[in-house]
This record gives C-alpha cells, sequence and structure tokens, in this order.
C-alpha cells in the first residue's frame, strides 16, 4: 500500500487527463489471472467498485458490510448469502465448503459479488509456527515475514482470503491471556514485527499471488486491560498511547496493510469501536489509511453493553459514524438491521454508506476474486505439504527459542553422558499444547513432540521414557476447547495423581539426566485466558522441586505464552530454556537445540518480572523521584525483573567494543551513525542481537531511561569480529509530548548504549543542537 499512495497521488494528477483520452481503461475486463497478473492501478480498481456501486441497492450496499461466523448465528447462512446481506464469511478451513458458499454469493445473487472469507489464520495455517510472542523473541523480521507468507500461502490455497493478524497489542501485563499473540512490550520491536507480518501476509501488493490480506488488530489499547483482565476497559494516557501503543499499528498502515481491526475495549471512556476520533481523526485524517475497518466481533451490538449507546440503532450508527466500515457478528448485524432505516430518516448518509462499501469492493477487486472466486480444491494438498513449509517452522522454532540459563554449560548436552534419559510433565508429549492457541486448520498428528523428537534423536543409543507426572487444567474452561476439538484427558483421581507424581519422580532419579517440558497449556494462554497469578499451573513446581532432589541433572523446558514465576527454578535449576509453544516441529526444534544442532539466540520480547506482584514491569519507564534507591521500591522484593528485556544466553559467549560516534552533536533534523564492534569470544558458532538503546537527558517532556531504537541479529563464527552501524534519525527524537500536546523534537544531551540486553552498558553521548 506504500505503492498504493504513491499511485494515488500520481492518478490525481493524471486522472482528468485519462479520463478524456483512455475511457475504455474504466472498463478493465478479462483481466489476466492472479497468477500473472501485477499490481492493478488505483484508478481502474475505483472505477471498477464505483461502477458497481452504481448498481447496487442499499441493501446489497450494506449486506457487503456484513461478516457473520459460519456456525452458531441460528439463522441460515446460505440464506443469507443468497439475499444478499452477507459481504464475508468467517471461520471456514475447508476449500469444498468455501467453494460451496462462494458459488451461493456468485451464482446466486443479482450482482455476482464474491465473498471475502475470513480466519485467524495467526501463526500459521496447516503448518504451525511458533507463536507470535515466540517469532517476536527471534528478534528475526526477516524470518517472521518468511514464516507469515508461508502461513498466507497454505491459507490461500485452502480458499482463505483474509487474516485477522497481525495482532500488535502492546503487552505490559503478562496476566493478559493474549500476551501472547503480540510482540511483547515494546513498540520500537513491535513496529518491526508488525510491519514483517503485514509484508509476510500481504506479500508486494494486495492481490499478490498466495497471498492474503492482512488485518492489524485491536485497534487500539486492548493490551493495557486493567488488572490483565480481558476485554476490561485500558485507561492509557496520552503519552503512552502516543508514544508506546499506537507505533506498531502505524507501522503496519505505513508497511501497507489493507484491513484493520477494532477493539472490544473502552478506551480512556469511549468504546474503541465507536470511537471517532481513533478511527476516524487518526486512522484516516493523520494517518491516511485508505482500506477498512471491520470490528471485533459483537463489537457493534456491545456499545450498548459498555453504556455507550442507547440501542441497537444508535449502536450501528455511532460505529459507523465512528469509521467501522464493516461488522463481524455471530449473528444478525446490528448494521443489517438498523442502517437501512437510519438512511431513510436521514440519519445517515448514502454518500457515507458509499464510502465505507467501496474500499471493501476495492479490496476484492484487488485480490482478483471477481475474475477468479474459486479454489482449486486440489491445491490444499499439495501446499500444504511442501517440506519446505516444515523446514521453515523449523528454523523459526529454533531462532525463537531464548536461553535463559546454563550452568555449568549443561547445554548442549554432551550425548555420550546421559544414555538413560527421563522426559517429564503435562507438556512433552503432547502435540496441541506443543502448536499453542489459534490453531484451527492444523493437523495434529503432524506435530512433533518433545519426547518424540528425542527418541528419534537418540535412537538406540540410549533409553528415552516418558512420564507426564502431574495434571494442568484451567478453573474455568476456554470457550475455545471446543473449537480447537482438544481431546480432554480425564481428570486423575487423588491417588492416580499421587501414584503419576511418585513415578515421575522415580524415574528420574533412576535416569541419568532429565528433561522437564512444563508452563501452561494452550488454552491457559491467548484470548479468554488472562490469569490472576504467574505461578506454574496445577503441582508443576512441586514436581519440579521433587525432580531436583534427586540430585540428577535437569533441563527445564518452558511453553508457556507469558513470563512465569520461576524464581525457584532460576536459583535450582541448571539449565532453563523458554521454548514457547513452538508449533508442528517444536519438538524436533527443541532437541536440535538442547543437543547443539542449533544454537539459542533469541532474546526475550518482554521483561521477565519476578513475581505478579511486579506487574507490569517494563524496562522503559521514566526516571522519578529516587532513582537510585531502586531497590527500595519493595521492601518484600528486589525492584528488578528475573530477566531484563532483550536478554537472552547463547552457547557462544560474545563481547561489545569500539563504540563510536560519527558526530558529537547533531541539529535537530541531522542524522548520525553508530558503529559498534561485536565479538564471538567462543569456540562455538552463535548468533547474538545486537540492540541499541538512546536515552534523552531532558527537554519539553521526561522521557524513559532507555529506549530501543536499533536492533541485527548477527550470526558470528567463533572468534569472528563483526562491525555493525546503526542510524539514528530525527524520527528516532521524536516523541508526543503530554506538555504540548504534540510531536516534539527536542534539543538536549542524549546517551547511547549497545550491547545484548536492555542492561547494555557500553556507553556513548552526543548532543542534539536548537
Ligand atoms: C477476537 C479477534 C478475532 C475474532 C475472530 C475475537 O474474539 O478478539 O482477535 O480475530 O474473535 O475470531
Amino acid at each position: 500500500m506504500k505503492h498504493f499512495r504513491v499511485h494515488r497521488r500520481f492518478f490525481s494528477f493524471v486522472q482528468a487527463v485519462s479520463l478524456c483520452i483512455l475511457p475504455v481503461l474504466a472498463e478493465a475486463q478479462n483481466l489476466p489471472a492472479p497468477a500473472d497478473r501485477n499490481q492493478l492501478s488505483d484508478f481502474v480498481v475505483q472505477q471498477r467498485a464505483d461502477k458497481l456501486l452504481k448498481q447496487m441497492t442499499t441493501d446489497e450496499k450494506i449486506g457487503q458490510m456484513s461478516q457473520i461466523f459460519v456456525f452458531g448465528n441460528g439463522l441460515s447462512v446460505e440464506e443469507r448469502i443468497r439475499s444478499g446481506r452477507v459481504g464475508s464469511v468467517l471461520f471456514m478451513t475447508d476449500p469444498a465448503q468455501i467453494n460451496h458458499l462462494q458459488h451461493v454469493a456468485v451464482d446466486g445473487t443479482r450482482l455476482h459479488i464474491p465473498l471475502l472469507f475470513g480466519l485467524d489464520v495467526i501463526h500459521g495455517f496447516r503448518t504451525i509456527f511458533p507463536v507470535p510472542i515466540g517469532m517476536a523473541a527471534s528478534w528475526d523480521p526477516q524470518m517472521v515475514e518468511r514464516a507469515q507468507s508461508v502461513a498466507a500461502e497454505e491459507a490461500r490455497a485452502a480458499g482463505v482470503h483474509w487474516t485477522f493478524g497481525p495482532m500488535v497489542d502492546i503487552a505490559r501485563d503478562p496476566r493478559w491471556g493474549r500476551i501472547v499473540e503480540g510482540a511483547g512490550e515494546d513498540p520500537y520491536l513491535g513496529s518491526a514485527m508488525a510491519a514483517a507480518q503485514v509484508r509476510g501476509f500481504q506479500g508486494q501488493y494486495i492481490g499478490s499471488p498466495n497471498h492474503i490480506l492482512a488485518c492489524v488488530k485491536h485497534f487500539a489499547g486492548y493490551g493495557a486491560a486493567e488488572g490483565g483482565r480481558d476485554y476490561d476497559e485500558s485507561d492509557i494516557s496520552d503519552d503512552q498511547l502516543w508514544n508506546v501503543y499506537l507505533p506498531p499499528f502505524k507501522s503496519a498502515v505505513d508497511a501497507g496493510v489493507v484491513t484493520l481491526m477494532s477493539a472490544y475495549m473502552d478506551l480512556n471512556g469511549v468504546p474503541a469501536t465507536g470511537n471517532k476520533w481513533l478511527l476516524h481523526d487518526v486512522l484516516r485524517e493523520d494517518w491516511h489509511f485508505k482500506g477498512f475497518v471491520v470490528s471485533d466481533n459483537e463489537a457493534v451490538k456491545s456499545l450498548q453493553t459498555h453504556g455507550f449507546a442507547k440501542d441497537s440503532t444508535d449502536a450501528a450508527i455511532r460505529a459507523f459514524d465512528a469509521g467501522v466500515n464493516m461488522e463481524m457478528a455471530l449473528g444478525k448485524t446490528a448494521y443489517g438491521e438498523n442502517l437501512p432505516e437510519a438512511l431513510k430518516a436521514g440519519r445517515i448518509t448514502i454518500s457515507q454508506i458509499d464510502d465505507a462499501v467501496r474500499p471493501i469492493l476495492e479490496a476484492k477487486i484487488r485480490l482478483g476474486l471477481f475474475e477468479h472466486p474459486y479454489v482449486d480444491e486440489t491445491l490444499a494438498k499439495k501446499t500444504i505439504n511442501d517440506p519446505e513449509h516444515r523446514a521453515e517452522a523449523l528454523h523459526s522454532a529454533e531462532r525463537s527459542a531464548v536461553l535463559l540459563k546454563n550452568d555449568g554449560g549443561l547445554l548442549p548436552l554432551q550425548a555420550s553422558r546421559y544414555k538413560t534419559i527421563a522426559v517429564l510433565g503435562p507438556l512433552a508429549d503432547s502435540k496441541v499444547d506443543t502448536t499453542g492457541s489459534w490453531v484451527f486448520a492444523g493437523d495434529s498428528s503432524e506435530t512433533v513432540t518433545v519426547f518424540e523428537a528425542l527418541q528419534q534423536e537418540v535412537g538406540a543409543e540410549a533409553h528415552v521414557e516418558y512420564a507426564q507426572g502431574v495434571q494442568i487444567a484451567r478453573k474455568f474452561p476456554s470457550p475455545f476447547d471446543g473449537i480447537s476439538k482438544v481431546k480432554k484427558q480425564a481428570a486423575w483421581s487423588e491417588s492416580q495423581s499421587a501414584e503419576e507424581f511418585a513415578r515421575a519422580v522415580q524415574l528420574a532419579g533412576n535416569s541419568d539426566l532429565t528433561i522437564m517440558v512444563l508452563g501452561e497449556a494452550q488454552n491457559m494462554s491467548g484470548e479468554d485466558a488472562s490469569r490472576s497469578s504467574l505461578a506454574l499451573p496445577g503441582k508443576e513446581e512441586q514436581l519440579l522441586e521433587a525432580v531436583v532432589a534427586t540430585g540428577k541433572p535437569v533441563v527445564l523446558v518452558l511453553m508457556n505464552g507469558r513470563p512465569l514465576d520461576i524464581r525457584w527454578a532460576s536459583e535450582h535449576v541448571p539449565a532453563i530454556l523458554e521454548a514457547w509453544y513452538p508449533g508442528t516441529q517444536g519438538g524436533n526444534a527443541i532437541v536440535n537445540l538442547i543437543y547443539g544442532k542449533a544454537v539459542p539466540g533469541g532474546k526475550l520480547p518482554f521483561t521477565w518480572p519476578r513475581n505478579v506482584g511486579q506487574v507490569p514491569i517494563f524496562y522503559a519507564h521514566n526516571t522519578t523521584q529516587a532513582p537510585s534507591a531502586q531497590d527500595k521500591r519493595y521492601w518484600n522484593e528486589e525492584s528488578t525483573p528475573l530477566y531484563p528485556f532483550g536478554f537472552g544466553m547463547s552457547y557462544a559467549t560474545f563481547s561489545f567494543s569500539n563504540l563510536q560516534l560519527s558526530k558529537p552533536e547533531v541539529k535537530t533534523n541531522e542524522t548520525l551513525d553508530v558503529s559498534v564492534d561485536v565479538e564471538n569470544t567462543s569456540e562455538m558458532a552463535g548468533d547474538e542481537v545486537v540492540q541499541l538503546y538512546l536515552h534523552q537527558q531532558s527537554g519539553t517532556s521526561s522521557r524513559p531511561v532507555r529506549e530501543l531504537k536499533g536492533f541485527r541479529r548477527v550470526s558470528l563464527s567463533p572468534h569472528e569480529k563483526k562491525t555493525i552501524h546503526f542510524t539514528i534519525g530525527k524520527d528516532d527524537r521524536t516523541y508526543w509530548s503530554s506538555a504540548t500536546k504534540s510531536w516534539v523534537i527536542d534539543s538536549s544531551q542524549f546517551d547511547v548504549w549497545v550491547g545484548g540486553d536492555s542492561t547494555a552498558s557500553l556507553h556513548g553521548a552526543f548532543s542534539v543542537l536548537p
């Protein structure tokens, strides 16, 4: 869409000329097939959309603005499509069923307008990649882009046109379950991941072969839900909103995202889905967004629940007026039920409706759906069985893992030393938990668990035995359990629980080494999965303590989407590997990492708290009263986190030196170059993520102690040294000031730190002159 805007300006210049001399252009019939078609010009797309709009009735237009789930509304989906009341259907994964409904729309409606099929393709379609928080931990936007383009290819092959991703909500409270779906706490890393995912899903332009539409969500502030409670209100200062929560959305818009989802919750007293300032002033006026906005599910009707709209008509009008183009709903849409009357009553205008529908039609035109509405039903099988996809998934899982601890060089394991290996924990042999939440089209039989991969790895060289040890479960069930078809294990009786626990500890005692896979089940993380505690669930902690007490070496592998309270483990377990929910190839990736066939190089995308009472805790806080007395913030606990933002170890070791700034002083709009040498000081090859942090010492507003403003993941051979360059530009020093209610760039002294995490100590300084 970057191209899109450039073209738009270009066409505003030539449009009049073209209209006179090239009228045939407007017809744009007989377009080539998507595979060999290039990006359609804005002019052609607009002309086609306008031509269609002229032929549409009001009901047909409002129909395009309605998106319904394929299940659960008690109404006949087909009937509604046939009557022209549906523009998009979500939650279908089967190409034959998709084609069937598409036929209903194309053959059965007056204007033959095809449907858009949407689905939450969050971290893979059939081949499942690590969950987004894990992919963010790779600090490798190119890898993330490739992963999402594989996801797009598989989804498109099944007939899906549109994903509801990426989720770019900044999350600083890990009690919030949806932290797993985003890139963590930092706006700079979050913005890089947002743009990479948009490029991955959408390709070079809207309608690129084998790609789909992206939908950046949830606009905006959902990650700041009070108390980490899902769907609760967010109260965000304008400083935090502009400087922290909005930048990843802006980055996605700049990367050309074509759709955006309005959030469920109330933002500073105005529900996001009825928030005209957000959806119109910021998004359309300020950011020049030209695509369309879809509401989150039932979020239009829920404007009444918020105590904002007085009835369903008011809800529809206010969401529509705020800028929601399409309403997502389980049952009837408030738009379908109310907007026709509202138009008749003069409460909205037909040109407003046209403006809302036009970008929806444009997206369908750009995707080539009018010429090629159906999917080749044999394509899905070929595409999703592509071994290259599995290789990408393996690579992604390896690059996403974060090594948190490795005392005495326990890892990588020396294979010959361990002839009997115990594999313990409820996640060690669970396919469904290895892939994580938001998996609807994956085939869990394709997923490789840690236990399976380990057996494969050691073959006849060692004996590997598994014991689950404990069961873990939510107190209240997840609404997703039914959808993701998770087979529930029957709950153990008290005596069975005691036996299983004892069997696991005994197995550890009789083995040379124990690999424990602990954390949270996949349904404990994600939507509707907030938690008031960060403890290891159930009796996992007790099992860990009992196993460590056997005195045998223990490797702890964590599968989770949020930081957990692992203070005890961090002191008593020699090796801890954060694997997230690593996806289809998860077990293979973990085994490769612990045996040294791959080297961990991921870094934490959030600050890891010691316990839940420290939450929210993030590195980019402001310096306030008594900064040198940081250890006095609590009397019962350190003020520092367990692991800082950006932290992660490797089997290799690295050193940083020779920090150089190209100039000691710059003018406000000038850039400067920062370079640093990073050296692998070990005998092993490995990756380091070089991170650059900036701090403004004084100004119109007070600024955070440090902020990430550059990073690069670098591979280094043993003893190799590389010089890494960063550019610090004007944008890196511009921020929103609550003092002036505007963007400012101050002249000030700046500190620069470069290193391997947010506590980096290699320091330089420069001044910005007026
Ligand atoms: C979630 C969205 C999701 C939608 C459709 C909602 O409950 O908040 O993130 O895209 O459902 O599945």
